[in-house]
């Protein structure tokens, strides 16, 4: 069997948790292979909205295998937390939650580090979710990093080691005012919940499982245009956050990977700084924001809202490999009467169909316009009951990605998602 991955084509919140909630039927085991906590992936069934950080979104459905790759950062608070919210809906995650012994930890002086680096960089700060992300893969290069299967092995000493890197890094170089003291108690707690679960070499386990004919699903965490190579760097996250991320995330090698599921909003969204061409700064971005609920599942920032930007998603396309996409909050737009979608830029006067090196130059974006659909979408059950200028919305899309959409989400609950019936 083969590896499938889902990811978002977009600015990350496209709505990956949901999707991979409605797929994971389809799967033996879901997995994570980058990004930690600055993720948010909302599910909605049974009257039930949760947001997993950390815990892949297979979670709730009780016989599937649950796996935190070795390419993910874990901060052992969140982490806990999120084993208690689980747990109270009445979910025993001890037999279907393993952990990489690879994946790197989150220290607390890599959440002041975050905090520390984004005070100095002043106007120009890159908007982080503030979860010590950065720091945490700058260690994990760097070759100082702390992992999961360090617990045990005189972890306290390896933990006063990198704090004592930090802590002088922190008064020598930042002048930054901290405390560590509180969040380290928890941070110990939460390490004593992480032991008890099944840590293991995963990359072993995944092939292992593949061999024995299991089916995976790998979970994409933020974007493609948040990629650290890819995205619009410097205003990107420290993890490869595309189809080849899940290759080293997981310890899987290219050939294993099967479908690429890509998830993108019927429009655009950002949160934090950094480009964004089809930003709306006028009531229609604020009627996004408003009905799409655009506020961050982490960090509760509201959403910058624009249209949907064809040039980044063909880009996301082209670098990812994707084989299908699943179509995202298309019943935000409903009350609209003119949609437009962004097919070319217009840079330095001359119109360019490829994302510029230069993200941060003006950049005009040129709109095909198409009427609205002026439908509750909501409540469309299947295909066949899709208006006429919602369908042309998609044709539009497949012809100008040459990619079939195959799911449409209609609402955030599991059920609100239609399986398009194509050859
Ligand atoms: P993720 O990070 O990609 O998993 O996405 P988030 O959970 O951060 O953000 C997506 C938000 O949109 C969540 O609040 C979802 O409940 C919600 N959502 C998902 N799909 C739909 C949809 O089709 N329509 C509407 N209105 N909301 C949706
Ligand atoms: P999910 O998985 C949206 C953004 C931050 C910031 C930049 C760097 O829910 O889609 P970081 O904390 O990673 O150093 O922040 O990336 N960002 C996200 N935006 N969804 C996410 O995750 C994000 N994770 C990080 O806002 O601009
Ligand atoms: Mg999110």
């Amino acid at each position: 069997m083969k590896v499938d991955v889902l990811l978002g084509l977009q600015w990350g919140d496209e709505g990956k948790g949901k999707v991979v909630d409605v797929l994971t039927p389809k799967y033996d085991f879901i997995t994570r292979f980058q990004g930690g906590p600055n993720a948010g992936h909302t599910l909605e069934f049974n009257k039930i909205k949760h947001v997993l950080h950390t815990i892949p979104s297979g979670i709730f459905r009780d016989d599937k295998i649950n796996v935190i790759g070795n390419g993910v950062v874990i901060d052992p608070v969140i982490f806990k937390k999120e084993i208690e919210g689980i747990k109270k809906l009445g979910i025993d995650l001890s037999k279907t939650l393993f952990i990489s012994k690879k994946a790197h930890l989150i220290l607390p002086s890599h959440r002041i580090l975050d905090a520390a680096s984004e005070a100095a960089k002043g106007k120009s700060k890159i908007g982080s979710t503030l979860k010590g992300i950065g720091p945490t893969y700058m260690d994990k290069t760097g070759r100082n990093g702390l992992r999961v299967g360090d617990i045990n092995l005189n972890f306290k000493e390896k933990y006063d080691s990198l704090v004592g890197k930090h802590r002088l890094m922190l008064d020598k170089l930042y002048e930054f005012d901290y405390d560590l003291s509180e969040y380290e108690a928890e941070w110990f707690e939460g390490i004593k919940v992480l032991a008890e679960f099944q840590l293991i070499d995963s990359e072993q386990f995944l092939n292992d499982a593949l061999k024995e004919g299991k089916s995976i699903l790998a979970e994409g965490a933020q974007g493609t245009l948040l990629d650290v190579d890819f995205g619009s760097y410097p205003f990107v996250t420290s993890s490869n956050t595309i189809c080849a991320g899940a290759c080293t995330g997981l310890g899987v090698p290219p050939n294993k990977i099967g479908r690429v599921i890509g998830i993108f909003k019927a429009y655009c969204t950002r949160v934090g700084m950094g480009p964004f061409p089809t930003e709306l700064f006028d009531a229609d971005g604020d009627l996004l924001r408003a009905k799409g609920n655009e506020f961050g599942s982490t960090t509760g920032r509201p959403r910058r809202c624009g249209w949907l930007d064809l040039v980044a998603l063909k880009y996301s396309i082209m670098i990812n490999g994707v084989t299908e996409l699943t179509m995202m909050k298309s019943d935000v737009m409903d009350d609209f009467d003119t949609i437009k979608i962004c097919t070319s830029y217009i840079v330095n006067g001359e119109e360019v169909e490829h994302i510029p090196y230069e993200m941060t130059a003006e950049i005009k974006p040129v709109y095909t316009e198409f009427k609205g659909w002026k439908t509750d979408m909501t409540a469309v059950a299947h295909e066949n009951e899709f208006p006429e200028e919602f369908n042309s919305y998609i044709d539009f899309i497949e012809k100008e990605t040459g990619v079939p959409v195959k799911i449409v989400s209609v609402g955030p609950n599991r059920a609100q998602t239609i399986e398009r019936m194509l050859d």
